[in-house]
C-alpha cells in the first residue's frame, strides 16, 4: 500500500501508469517531428512534472521556454488570462507544442493558443497529461492526451491544490474537506 497524504481519496493513475503512457505519447510526438527540432512550452507551474519527464523520452532534438499565466475563476465563467511571465525567445518559424497539465474548461488553451499563433510559429499544437472533456465550454484542438479523466478535483504531478501536492507521483482525485 502507498501510504497517502491527508486528503487523498483515491490514486486514478500510479507513477507507473504515467511513465508507460507518457513513452507511448513521446513516441507519437517524435514520430510527427521527426527530422524537426521541436520547442516545448510548458505553462507555470503545473505543467513542468509532465514537461520534463515527456522531453527525455522525445526522440527529437527538443529546446525548451515557458511562461506562467494568471487566470480569474476559469471554472465560474469566462476566465479572464493573462501571461504573467512571457517567453524568453521568440517562436516565430518554429514547431511548438504548448504543453499542459489539463485541459478543462478550454479557456487557458485557447487563450494561449490564439496569443501564441500571433507570433507566427510554423506549427503550434497542444499536448495535455490530463484533459476533462465534460468540462468544456469552449473547444480548443487538443493534439497529444495522456488520460482523459471524471469530472473530480485532481492533484499530483505537477497538479495542485494550494500550491500543494504538486510532488506526488502518481496523480489522485482528492477531498477538499479533508485536505492539508
Ligand atoms: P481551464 O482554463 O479551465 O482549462 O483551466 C485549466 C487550469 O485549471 C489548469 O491549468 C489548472 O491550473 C486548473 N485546474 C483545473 N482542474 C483542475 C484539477 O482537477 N486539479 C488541479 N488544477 C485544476
Ligand atoms: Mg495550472
Amino acid at each position: 500500500m502507498i501510504q497517502t497524504p491527508q486528503g487523498i481519496e483515491r490514486i486514478l493513475f500510479t507513477e507507473e501508469e504515467i511513465q508507460r503512457r507518457i513513452r507511448e505519447v513521446a513516441a507519437e510526438i517524435s514520430e510527427k517531428y521527426k527530422d524537426r527540432t521541436l520547442k516545448l512550452i510548458g505553462v507555470l507551474k503545473g505543467s513542468v512534472f509532465f514537461l520534463t519527464a515527456l522531453a527525455r523520452e522525445i526522440s527529437v532534438p527538443v529546446k525548451v521556454d515557458f511562461l506562467a499565466i494568471s487566470s480569474f475563476s476559469s471554472r465560474s465563467g469566462p476566465g479572464v488570462v493573462r501571461i504573467a511571465k512571457d517567453l524568453d525567445d521568440p517562436i516565430e518559424g518554429e514547431d511548438v507544442l504548448l504543453v499542459e497539465d489539463i485541459v478543462d474548461t478550454g479557456f487557458t488553451a485557447r487563450y494561449l493558443l490564439q496569443t501564441l499563433a500571433g507570433r507566427e510559429p510554423n506549427t503550434l499544437s497542444i499536448c495535455t497529461l490530463l484533459d476533462r472533456t465534460s468540462s468544456r465550454i469552449v473547444q480548443v484542438p487538443v493534439e497529444f492526451r495522456c488520460f482523459e479523466i471524471p469530472d473530480r478535483f485532481v492533484v499530483g504531478f505537477g497538479l495542485d491544490y494550494k500550491q500543494l501536492y504538486r510532488n506526488l507521483g502518481y496523480i489522485a482525485v482528492m477531498n477538499p474537506d479533508v485536505a492539508l
